[in-house]
């Protein structure tokens, strides 16, 4: 692995066709760090990571994304997962007549720029298999063969483990993972942490952040970060809720009419 980069989010400003989504998002996770992204449905933690992933829906119209000293914005999707970024939903998944591990060696080679030997292969993936203690039998699995959500989890956090990135995205809003499945998600992050990976972990609910003890936690809310704290925040939100935040904010009055409440 190579040594570690922070990731730096500049006055991020996105747009889904004409709707700004993103307003000015700005954010800095250094390399050691792993921050969580709290926030209300529809307040845009979705679409900060498609947007470095580079999905062609999301348009950008400000600011930088910076890996290091690389321009994230300037490069093309392969070449994001060449640099170190790793999205936990980067890659097409049901291909026909492909097993786990042929998509892994291949997922792998791609972003390594170098054909992996499936020797070579092999022996890594039982040792990221044995450390996530998942069950052997997966990866001869045929990809098309329908996954549950938890199985498409556990697939996506076996790649990270083997890519082994600078920076990692997970966007957990899909909170079907039963407690098994959150503890490989857990354990895939731990296994990475350390002073050259960084990852920003995109979360609904305490319960995944009992495991993986993020550094900082924010709070996304109508296109920007308008908090920040340690893992208190985390909890006080889960007792909470939003609206303080936005009561602090001031906003309060101007969410409740663009919900028609008020
Ligand atoms: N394909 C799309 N076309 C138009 N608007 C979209 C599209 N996808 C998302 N949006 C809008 O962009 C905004 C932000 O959505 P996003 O998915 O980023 O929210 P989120 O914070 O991830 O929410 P959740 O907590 O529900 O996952 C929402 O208002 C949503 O309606
Ligand atoms: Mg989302």
């Amino acid at each position: 692995m190579t040594t570690g980069a922070s990731l730096i989010v500049e006055d991020l400003r996105v747009n889904i066709g004409d709707k700004e989504i993103l307003k000015g998002l700005s954010l800095t996770v250094k390399p050691g760090e792993i921050h969580a992204i709290m926030g209300p449905n529809g307040a845009g933690k979705t679409t900060l990571g498609f947007t470095l992933m580079g999905h062609p829906r999301y348009e950008v119209t400000g600011g930088s994304v910076k890996l290091g000293d690389q321009d994230i914005l300037e490069m093309e999707v392969s070449d994001r997962a060449k640099a170190g970024l790793f999205l936990a939903f980067q890659y097409p998944f049901e291909v026909a007549g492909v097993t786990v591990a042929n998509f892994l060696r291949q997922a792998v080679s791609a972003a390594k720029g170098e054909e992996i030997s499936v020797w070579d292969f092999q022996e890594k993936m039982t040792e990221k298999m044995e450390l996530l203690e998942m069950d052997e039998a997966f990866a001869s699995r045929y990809l098309n063969e329908g996954f549950s959500g938890g199985e498409k989890k556990r697939n996506e956090m076996l790649q990270m483990a083997l890519l082994e990135p600078k920076f990692a995205i997970l966007d957990e809003t899909d909170s079907g993972l039963d407690i098994d499945a959150l503890k490989v998600v857990a354990k895939a992050v731990n296994s990475l942490r350390g002073p050259e990976f960084g990852a920003i972990v995109i979360t609904h609910y305490h319960r995944i952040l009992d495991h993986i003890n993020p550094d900082i936690v924010h709070v996304l809310m109508n296109g920007k970060i308008v908090k920040t704290g340690g893992p208190e925040l985390a909890m006080e939100i889960e007792k909470r809720g939003y609206d303080w935040i936005k009561v602090e904010l001031g906003i309060a009055d101007e969410a409740a009419e663009a919900q028609g409440v008020k």
